[in-house]
């Protein structure tokens, strides 16, 4: 397939076409069964992270040094001008100069939208506050496809807080693009917005909303966990909802033996560590093959081929 990203930002999971996926995908496997040479020497990528990170951040970094490639950036807004006052605008149109691509997370919905507008090159959204998180997406895509071998015919749940986890987000979405059957299990202040549902609906995507973890266990490909985002929540409310849904080990009796835990991580809690041992536990290699799907994302924006 031609190569249609490039050049271009990735804000949302749905600026991608169900083929863009699939390129980005077959592209991820190759680089992780022949790992390319130093096909981005001469680049560089600016990573710029006005939130926390350890995962997205770190996996850009490496995936653009292991292509030969270079990165500035910064971990700490606090250090930057933004700490003066200076606008994201003006912030993108200076990186703009300085760099290929810019690789943005912030703390506010539409953020990475806003930079893409301001921006002279290519800006790839690593998290925008409760938004999206479209790298995220692809990284899960990849390991769905990996551990069960297909993207059709398969059943997802998704448990924690699926109100402000913008990794839900951009992946229930992007489930509408393949033959998926989608669960969803929150504490009834944390359900997924409106406007997602409406999307699924307008998709034909089946989808049903459950109380406990337990009642779908039997039925589900993927369990899809995730962590109440704190930093997203007025302290009382968090401490009263942190530990709604803890995954145990003796949950997972009745599993299908080929059934696969995912977390985006940090999981903070939200998995026993004695899960870590059982053979459903996915999440490391799924934090792992960010590095696979990033070193593709990069190839695809900064090169012309596919
Ligand atoms: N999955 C994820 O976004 O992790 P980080 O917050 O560590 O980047």
């Amino acid at each position: 397939m031609k190569n249609t990203i490039a050049h271009k930002s990735l804000i949302s999971i749905s600026d991608l076409s169900k083929e863009e996926i699939e390129m980005i995908l077959h592209k991820s496997m190759q680089i992780k069964k022949h790992p390319p040479g130093e096909i981005l020497k001469g680049l560089i990528l600016a990573t710029c992270f006005f939130e926390p990170s350890t995962r997205t951040r770190l996996s850009f970094e490496s995936a653009m040094l292991r292509l030969g490639g270079q990165i500035i950036g910064f971990s700490d807004a606090g250090s930057t001008s933004a700490k003066k006052g200076e606008s994201l605008q003006d912030a993108m149109k200076v990186i703009s100069g300085y760099a290929d691509a810019i690789v943005l997370r912030h703390p506010l919905d539409g953020a990475a939208r806003v930079a893409h507008e301001a921006a002279c090159i290519p800006v790839i959204n690593a998290g925008d506050g409760a938004n999206q998180h479209p790298t995220q997406t692809l990284v899960d895509l990849f390991t769905i496809q990996e551990c069960q071998g297909k993207l059709n015919g398969l059943s997802i749940a998704f448990v924690g807080d699926l109100k402000y986890g913008r990794t839900v987000h951009s992946l229930a979405s992007a489930c509408s693009f393949f033959d998926m059957r989608l669960y969803f299990i929150s504490p009834e202040q944390l359900t997924l917005p409106e406007y997602i549902l409406h999307d699924l609906r307008k998709k034909g995507v089946k989808f049903s909303f459950h109380q406990t973890i337990e009642e779908i266990m039997g039925k589900i490909d993927i369990l899809y966990m995730t962590r109440i985002q704190k930093e997203r929540l007025a302290e009382g409310e968090y401490e009263q909802l942190k530990a709604y849904y803890i995954l145990k080990k003796n949950m997972l009796e009745g599993a299908k033996s080929t059934m696969k835990i995912m977390h985006p991580l940090p999981r903070i809690g939200a998995i026993d560590y004695d899960v870590d041992s059982t053979s459903n536990a996915y999440y490391f290699q799924q934090a792992h093959n960010g590095i696979f799907v990033r070193k593709a994302l990069l190839s695809l924006i900064l090169k012309e081929a596919s």
